[in-house]
């Protein structure tokens, strides 16, 4: 036997702003099947991963929220453990970005670059906003196509005519925090001197560590030549101090990938075996993998090896680039519903299915995916219930009723044993090269061989003639062994699976290398069904559900009268018109009742003096028992335009405030208000 390999392995870090969607999980899944491939195989492999957690959006949405930052990324980094675990995604460590292992390690990696002659400063020219007091990224500043004309824009390209700009040619530009028109003022930039790396990354990017696609890609930035990299932002930002410069902050890409280290490095307190130097050194034998997604390549496989070598730290084994996710041969939509939060698909299926469907499509490039939600199902049903389980199914009753449970010894059919033997280099070898469809494609070969040598045999049918006991429980003790290596084979993409199945087998946790043995005379457990078909209607539900999302999410920023303030990424000033042409009325709830079959919405009936209204709202979460509403006073938009949903048509909207979930606040008069009493 080889020695075992020492392997690092990473995730990109999620921002701590948004929630987990399955375009995410895709990532997840892909390297957590491969971390839990190299775990069987018994090489000592880590995974590590944290919350992105610094940048202007997590600023000023946590300032928009009314709590701080370290309150938001707190409560989002709670809400993406919680996704992960339960998508079976086994982190050996989920830290943060803003921890002081990554303080100490961005510091040093910084301070390095800076003495070996890597950082320049100059002096850049940017829009600020002067009532905010703070330098504008381009998304934060809106105004009139300079091309077309088409008004608020985003600061870099236009949404009508594509066109892209720099921020200074934007016509009436306006700041989207505070609405004020920004100027133009000067301030002293840090610039990591990219070009210095040149000769390094035009071998290191075709020296086996890319696909070749991404490397082609990479090669055209490098042939035209590399840029200068602005690392630093103005305070107010939230991030880490540069050292030795009050007031400058480093950019959150800056300290990202370091993330990655200090996760390690917090692991590393609590595991005395590992040893975090050894793994990060420049000559380091231990093995560095990053899968990340095609949008974020250049941060990983140019501006980070060049970071690393330049502070005299290992580069990376290889970075592993995946392609996006497509529902239904289209992009994510709200609308459509196909934009799918992971735990919007926990709450109606279960985490394995994916888990399957992705490693069945997952090739080696960099090709988008597609989940085709019919296909899903089918091919769950067909594959998982219909081949691998179907065989423990078809075999552990004849064993428990004829031969109490223990599986006779004997080999029933030595041309299948050795083909599933034969199929485990291969199996491997898919496995490691992160062709999971390969891999899931000859295990499901397998099946198929193992399903058809049974139905050959049919013990059902010998199990009804005299004397044929013998060669039924040679049937399927064969029959229980096969599964039993299919189940090893298949153990990095369905662990839940494996489990369950190592206590219907009775074994100790299956490794890798038990596929070479069988069970012989083994005592087996009583056999309960190990996974149930996927049904179409548990998909629809999950669809309906997305769409609730949105609605929930639109309610939280419903728009105010011209419809402006919903698009905005943070709230602008509207004219006193505007605001007055809200009508804002005390309203009774005179009813409060669950919606069914909607997660998120109640349906109120509202008396509003002259009329009642019917609203849905999405605030379910707060008021899991909706009768406590009833009779209680609240305030409503009493104009807004009905909208048809799901469930029937919304007539307004009530006014609540808090950040969602249990903290959602009905907004109520003083006693003494009455009924559909205008607020002035
Ligand atoms: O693109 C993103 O979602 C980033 N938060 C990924 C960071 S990966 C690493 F560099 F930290
Ligand atoms: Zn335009």
């Amino acid at each position: 036997m080889s020695e075992p390999r020492q392997i690092l392995v990473t995730s990109a870090l999620p921002y701590a702003n948004g929630s987990i969607h399955l375009g995410h999980m895709l990532e997840y899944i892909q390297t957590d099947m491969w971390v839990r491939f190299q775990k069987l195989r018994g090489n000592q492999c880590i995974y590590v991963c944290a919350d992105d957690a610094h940048g202007s959006a997590i600023m000023l949405r946590a300032e928009k929220e009314g709590i701080t930052p370290e309150q938001l990324i707190a409560n989002v980094q709670a809400e993406h453990s919680a996704d992960f675990a339960d998508f079976l995604v086994d982190f050996d460590n989920y830290h943060s970005t803003h921890s002081e292992e990554n303080r100490e390690l961005s510091s040093l990696i910084y301070t390095r670059l800076r003495d070996a002659g890597h950082i320049a400063t100059r002096s850049v020219t940017q829009y600020f906003d002067p009532e905010k007091g703070m330098f504008l990224a381009d998304r934060f500043i809106k105004g009139t196509c300079p091309k077309c004309a088409a008004e608020d824009q985003y600061g870099d390209n236009c949404e009508k005519c594509g066109a892209t700009y720099a921020p200074t040619e934007l016509k009436n530009p306006k700041s989207a925090i505070s609405g004020a028109t920004p100027v133009l003022r000067d301030s002293q930039h840090f610039f990591f001197k990219l070009p210095d790396f040149q000769a390094m990354l035009q071998q290191w990017t075709r020296s086996g560590t890319l696909q070749d696609a991404v490397a082609n890609k990479l090669a055209e930035w490098l042939d035209s030549g590399l840029q200068e990299w602005d690392i630093s932002r103005d305070a107010p930002y939230f991030g880490f101090e540069i050292p030795g410069e009050p007031g400058k902050y480093f950019y959150v890409w800056l300290d990202a990938p370091i993330g990655y280290m200090a996760s390690f490095k917090n692991l590393c307190a609590r595991r005395p075996e590992l040893d975090f130097d050894a793994f990060w050194k420049e000559d380091s034998t231990a093995e560095l993998y990053h899968f990340i997604g095609k949008d974020i390549v250049n941060f990983h496989a140019l501006f980070w090896p060049a970071m690393l070598e330049g502070a005299g730290l290992r580069k990376p084994t290889a970075v592993n680039v995946h392609g996006y996710l497509t529902v239904n041969g289209a992009k994510m939509s709200k609308s459509r519903g196909t934009f799918i939060k992971a735990r919007t698909y926990l709450d109606h299926l279960q985490p394995e299915y994916l888990r399957y469907y992705y490693a069945a499509k997952l090739g080696r490039g960099v090709d988008d995916l597609d989940l085709n939600l019919e296909d899903f199902v089918q091919k769950v049903n067909s594959d998982l219930v219909g081949k691998v389980v179907n065989i423990a199914s078809r075999c552990a009753g004849f064993i428990h009723k004829g031969n109490d449970g223990v599986m006779v010894a004997g080999d029933a059919a030595p041309e299948l044993t050795e083909a599933f033997l034969a199929a485990a280099p291969s199996i491997a070898e898919a496995y490691e090269a992160r062709d999971f469809g390969r891999a899931m494609r000859e295990i499901m070969a397998l099946a198929d061989r193992a399903n058809a040598w049974i139905a050959d045999k049919a013990p059902w049918s010998l199990a009804k003639q005299e004397g044929k006991q013998d060669e039924v429980q040679a049937i399927c003790a064969q029959g229980v062994n096969l599964f039993r290596q299919l189940v090893i084979y298949l153990k990095p993409v369905l662990p839940v699976l494996a489990a369950d199945a190592e206590a219907f087998l009775n074994v100790a946790p299956l490794t890798w290398n038990d596929h070479q043995s069988r069970l012989e005379n083994h005592q087996l457990n009583p056999f309960k069904a190990l996974m149930s078909r996927i049904e179409p209607a548990k998909v629809e539900a999950m669809i309906a559900a997305s769409k609730e999302d949105l609605l929930a999410a639109e309610a939280k920023t419903a728009p105010a009268g011209n419809g402006e303030l919903a698009k905005d990424p943070l709230s602008a000033e509207i004219e006193f018109d505007t605001f007055a042409a809200v009508d804002l009325r005390v309203a009774l709830i005179v009813k409060a009742e669950a919606v069914p079959g909607a997660d998120k919405l109640l349906q109120l009936t509202l008396d509003i003096g002259d009329e009642r209204r019917n609203v849905f709202s999405g605030i379910k979460s707060a008021y899991p028992d909706p009768s406590q509403l009833e009779g209680r006073l609240t305030m409503m938009v009493a104009n807004l335009k009905p909208r048809k949903m799901r469930f029937g048509v919304s007539e307004g909207m009530v006014m609540a405030a808090g950040p969602g979930g249990e903290e959602i606040y009905l907004l109520s008069p003083d006693s003494g208000a009455k009924p559909g009493q205008r607020i002035k």
